[in-house]
């Protein structure tokens, strides 16, 4: 399996700056070597390029529209790009705005190869704002509203049909914090969300198996990874940390789950932002529960 790293250095879409670095972290913490020592063969496609954070207001409840489009653009035709050569392309973010790319183009390509899409969204935020519900005009915290046709036309005809995709292929899996308009639309969209309280009530192994049951031969599973799902207390590189989420163990389970059904296809890293980070300790995290995404275990998988 060979495996595309693209890193897409831009906090473009987020409330803080920092999350631009989230690329090199993730490689001074050794994400190359440590899938290669997998046995995966991990080609390092460098950084995309993208307009600078001119870090202004936001306008029509957008910060940065333009310059989130220009982004967003790019991210999509590198991650068709490596799907269209058949490899599995890991986007290392990045502020989170950039899974409307990432997701229009794995959307794109399950269209053209006839395969059902189906998306973790890993995160403790829903990421469901439009410009009318935003608090912040961040769009970090609209992409999947975006994703599912509510937004722009600029960001939602990224992958050239609208909707990119079914609120029906997502499953939101560690949310704990939705904004109060937020919440209204969320339930309005039927999105599936498996929240703390779901987690912390059926527990992390029935949550999994509910999330990932459906999928056959024919699905791909896209895995998009929001650091920030990950409990504040063992992640604070992080623009947006909050508390109560999974602890190491329930991430590490949720992890492994996702890497025995071996249907993940594509994966983004996202919000990563070594600024706020203690000793890059938590892209060290992050590698390493990426390892168990790619099947790292104690013991040997019957
Ligand atoms: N809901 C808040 C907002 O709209 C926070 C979004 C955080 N999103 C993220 N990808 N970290 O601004
Ligand atoms: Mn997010
Ligand atoms: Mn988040
Ligand atoms: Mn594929």
């Amino acid at each position: 399996l060979a495996i595309d790293l693209i890193g897409a250095p831009t906090d473009i879409g987020a409330g803080s700056r920092g999350a631009s670095m989230g690329p090199e972290a993730l490689r001074v913490a050794g994400i190359q070597a440590a899938l290669q020592g997998r046995g995966l063969n991990v080609s390092d496609l460098g950084n995309l390029a993208g307009p600078a954070n001119p870090w202004l207001p936001p306008v029509n409840g957008y910060r940065h529209l333009s310059e989130v489009t220009a982004w967003n653009r790019t991210v999509h035709e590198a991650m068709f790009q490596s799907l269209s050569s058949g490899h599995l392309p890991i986007l290392l973010g990045g502020d989170h705005c950039l899974g409307i790319g990432s997701i229009s183009a794995v959307a794109r390509h399950c269209r053209q190869s006839g395969k059902k899409l189906r998306v973790l969204w890993l995160d403790a935020h829903a990421d469901f704002n439009t410009n009318a519900l935003t608090p912040t005009g961040n769009v970090h915290g609209m992409p999947v509203a975006v994703l599912c046709g509510h937004g722009p036309a600029e960001l939602t005809g990224i992958g050239g049909v609208v909707p990119a995709m079914a609120p029906s292929a997502i499953r939101q899996i560690g949310i704990r914090s939705v904004d109060e308009g937020e919440k209204r639309f969320v339930r309005q969209a039927g999105l599936e969300v498996f929240d703390m309280r779901y987690i912390d009530e059926m527990g992390m192994r029935h949550t999994m198996q509910t999330a990932l049951a459906g999928m056959d031969d024919n699905t791909h599973l896209h895995v998009s990874f929001d650091v920030d799902f990950l409990d504040a207390s063992i992640a604070p590189g992080v623009a947006t940390a909050i508390k109560g989420g999974p602890t190491y163990r329930e991430a590490q389970l949720c992890m492994e789950m996702i890497a025995d059904t071996g249907r993940m296809g594509s994966l983004d890293v996202m919000e990563l932002n070594p600024a706020l980070d203690v000793r890059n300790g938590t892209a060290e995290l992050a590698l390493d529960l990426i390892e168990s995404l790619f099947g790292k275990s104690t013991l040997m998988r019957q």
